[in-house]
Order: structure tokens, then sequence, then C-alpha cells
């Protein structure tokens, strides 16, 4: 029998005032449901909001270093349960148990990170040209924040996006993809467990046109901090800043690894298929072109093409298994008619190309890593993000072409370069266009104690993680404070 899951409001476990629910499916198997949830509607997204006011004044007057220390328990208390935790986000996104295992020892991190944080929201002070006058800033709140996140990362995500809006002093409304909403869940119990107040965090599942909606419209909610894809985030982002409240969207990307002539073809090959292939290439983050100087571009080819067709395929759960399956049909549908456009634009098929049939595959959503050699720059697939285990190969002459054809996209989140030359690596890092660059290391992967966030379409312009992350939560009130009194 699956558990059946509630939403969090003002403390309490709750389920949708509708009585709905929906199902959360394993995408390794499908006869298996992981959970059932509150199928929630915007009734639903009131009575939170509603209880994240009531909770603000409260914690808002909280010492930030108190808030910080709810954190440090809560990273403690993650640490312990991290293997339950990553079993639950194995079984209900799909990535393999060692990738649930990272990204949740990654939230352990972050909480730790942020903890820190609450100590150092630090405004300035300046001199002021005025006699008797101290001059300075203070940040503060902004009030009710609503954290709409998304299933490929349901652990790493909505930690980033929540501990700075706690430690600032906002208290919160999260909506978590319907795809993962289990692994949320288990980020609130250990918050609460850890002694967040009653109405500072509240949680509700449901659909993006109910709940996403209301958060997105109700002017309690004074900013909204979104990861997914284009299409909603730019239609959000429309939303929410027309009522002149903050928002910031985190989206796609068409991550590009350039490899130079001089580059160690095995290692390049490996940082290649690591970032393209890995959770099924379901990351903003992901490598969707290689692009290769023309002397390499078959040695490297052919080393891509052996790696990703020796790639162990299946149930994430189980030991071994390096790729996992795609999250669930609508995202396997969209996959393969990007691998049939590939094909009818003339790109060359050189790996994968389907969906994997038979045995255990036929219950689960898994897609054959895929490599097409000759892509070139202006087809769909060099274009468009695919978000599936696929990548192209460019072939080009020089680092300025290879430079210009990896710009020339709409996205700019990462990019990475595999060389050994100093001169043509600044060369890389100074004229890519993307808000992370990899050297000699493959385009996904985040550090908590730095920015995150792309150039272009791929984001609004704020960061995420470090210590900016605070920037998007909180607002500047300046201080002229005359002491001649
Ligand atoms: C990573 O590359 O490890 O949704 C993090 C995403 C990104 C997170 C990527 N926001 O894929």
């Amino acid at each position: 029998m699956p558990t059946t899951y509630q939403n969090f409001i003002g403390g309490k476990w709750v389920p949708a005032q509708s009585g709905e629910t929906f199902e959360n499916i394993n995408p390794a198997d499908t006869s298996e449901i992981v959970g059932i949830h509150p199928n929630s509607n915007r009734d639903d997204a009131r009575a939170a909001i509603q209880a994240a006011q009531d909770a603000y004044p409260a914690w808002r007057a909280l010492e930030a270093p108190k808030r910080g220390k709810i954190l440090f328990k809560a990273a403690q208390i993650l640490e312990a349960r991290a293997d339950e935790v990553a079993r639950d986000l194995t079984r209900e996104e799909g990535k393999t148990l060692p990738e649930a295992k990272g990204e949740t020892l990654r939230a352990v991190e972050l909480m730790e990170f942020f903890g820190g944080e609450a100590r150092r929201l630090c405004g300035e002070t300046f001199p002021s040209g005025q006699p008797d006058t101290f001059l300075y800033t203070l940040r503060e709140p902004l009030g009710v924040v609503g954290l709409i996140t998304p299933w490929n990362f349901p652990i790493a995500v909505p930690t980033w996006k929540l501990l700075p809006a706690l430690i600032s002093g906002n208290t919160v409304v999260l909506k978590p993809a319907s795809l993962a909403p289990i692994t949320s869940w288990h980020i609130v119990r250990v918050l609460e467990e850890a002694g967040l107040p009653p109405g500072v965090l509240n949680m509700v599942t449901g659909p993006g046109s109910a709940v996403g909606e209301e958060i997105a419209t109700n002017p309690a909610i004074k900013a909204v901090s979104f990861t997914g894809s284009n299409s909603v985030g730019t239609r959000l982002y429309d939303t929410v800043t027309r009522r002149a409240a903050k928002c910031q969207c985190e989206m796609g990307g068409k991550n590009p690894f350039i490899v130079l002539n001089d580059a160690d073809l095995d290692k390049a090959a490996d940082l290649a298929i690591a970032g393209a292939m890995f959770s099924a290439g379901q990351k903003c983050t992901a490598t969707s072109r290689v692009i290769a100087e023309r002397p390499i571009v078959e040695a490297l080819t052919e080393r891509i093409v052996a790696k990703a067709n020796a790639l162990r395929v299946g149930n994430g759960l189980r030991e071994g298994v390096q790729v996992c399956p795609v999250v669930d049909e609508n995202q396997l549908k969209s996959i393969l008619s990007y691998i049939e456009i590939g094909k009818a634009e003339g790109a060359k098929l050189l790996a994968g190309g389907r969906r994997l049939t038979g045995g255990g595959y036929d219950r689960g959503w898994y897609v054959a890593p895929t490599v097409f050699g000759d892509m070139k720059p202006s087809m769909r697939i060099a274009q468009e993000e695919i978000f599936g285990p696929v990548v192209g190969i460019i072939a080009v002459d020089s680092l300025s072409e290879a430079l210009e054809i990896a710009n020339d996209v709409a996205y700019g989140l990462s990019a990475g370069i595999c060389t050994r030359d100093l001169r043509r690596t600044f060369e890389f890092v100074h004229g890519i266009q993307a808000g992370l660059v990899h050297v000699n290391a493959q385009t996904a992967g985040a550090e908590v104690q730095v920015p995150f966030g792309g150039y272009k379409s791929s984001s609004t312009g704020t960061r995420e993680q470090g210590k900016v992350a605070v920037d998007f939560f909180t607002q500047i009130k300046t201080v002229y404070l005359h002491y001649d009194t």
C-alpha cells in the first residue's frame, strides 16, 4: 500500500480541502505507486499563504543567528536520514541511488552554509557627506515568499531557495513538483523536527494551474522563486512582475562542451558522457553539444560512442546502474520526438536513438544513451533543450568558431572546455556567454558556496546559492541617522 501524504499548513499536516489526491509513480517501474498526495486547489494555497502571513511577524523578529541555528540542527537530522531520503528520491524521480544520496548530502551542505550565513546578513556603512551623520544600510525580509520547484533536483533546488529565504526572515509557501513531492515532504519534516515554528514553512502539492497560479497572483506573496522550463518561467515572470512583486526564474540550458586539439581524448569523452548522460540528461546544466576541433573530432566521436554504448541503463535502485529512466511518459515522448527531428534534419545517429524495451525496461521510461554526429549548429536539436540522454557533436576549425557556435543559442547557463592550453582557456572563459564555466570538468554540478545561475534566456539574472542568494530574498533599507540631537 502506498503511503498517503498531506499538505503542511500552519504547522499541521492536512489533506486537500476537496479531499482529492493524485498518484506519484515510480519511473523505473510504473506498476509501483510511490505515494498519494493532496491534489490541492487555490483554497489550499490561500490557507497556506494565510498561515505564512500569520507566522511572519514573530519569525521576522527572531534574531537571525537563532534562525540559522535551526538550520544547523536540520543539517544533522537530514544527514542521519540521508539513506532513507535518497531512496525515496530515487523511487519517485528515478535518478540513481548514488546520485540521490549525493544530492541529499548537498542539501545538508546547503543547511550548514546558510546556517552560517544567518550571522552574516550584513548591511554596509558609508561615509556621510553631512556632519554628525551615521549613514548605513540594513537588509530586511520581504514577507511571504512562494517557491515553485522542479522534479529533477527535488531536494537540492527547494533547499537552495528555501534556506536563504528563511534565514532572511521571510515565511514561505512551497509548491514542489508533482512528480517528486516526497522529497519535499522530507525537507519539511526535517525542518519541523529541527524546531522551525508553525507557519514559517508551508507546503502545498498540486497543479501549477491552481497552486502555482495562486502563488503567482496572490498580493500577499512578495516574491516568487522558480526553477523549471522557459515556457512556464517566462509566463510566471510576466504575471508576478506585472503586480510589482519580485520574481526569480532559473530555466533551461543548451550547454556546450568544447574539446580542443591538445585535450586528453579519453578524459574529454568521460566528461562529455558524464555531463550528457548522468541523471538521463535531465539537468538544466547537462551537456547537449560537444564542439570539437576538426583534427580530433573523429577520434573523440569514436570514444564518446563507445562509452555511450557501454553505459548501464536501469532502475536507479540497482547497484552499478549509471543511467536512470526518464521521469515520465511525457518526457519520454518529447525526447523520442527530438531524436526523430535530429534524424530528419540529417544529423548522423551513432548510438542509441530509441526507447529501451524487453525485460524490466518495459515497465519504465528508459531511453538508450543517444549520440548524434555531424550536428549542424542551426538544427533544432542543436538549438532547443531536449532534457534527455542525447548529445550531438559539432566539428569546428578554431576556438573562435567554437565560441561563436557555443554562444549562438538562446541559452547561457553552463559551459565547459577540455584543454591544457592556458591562453585558449582564458579566451574561452572570457568569450563564453554562460553563468557557469567549467574548465576540464563536466558542465553539470555545483558547489553550495558559490553563485549559481545563467546568462541570456537561462535565467532572469539574479543568482542562487552562495552569499548572493540572500539578495533576492531581502530588501535594503538606507538609514540617515543624524546624531546632533
Ligand atoms: C547541478 O548541475 O548539479 O534544475 C545542479 C537544474 C539546475 C540544478 C543543476 N537548477 O538542473
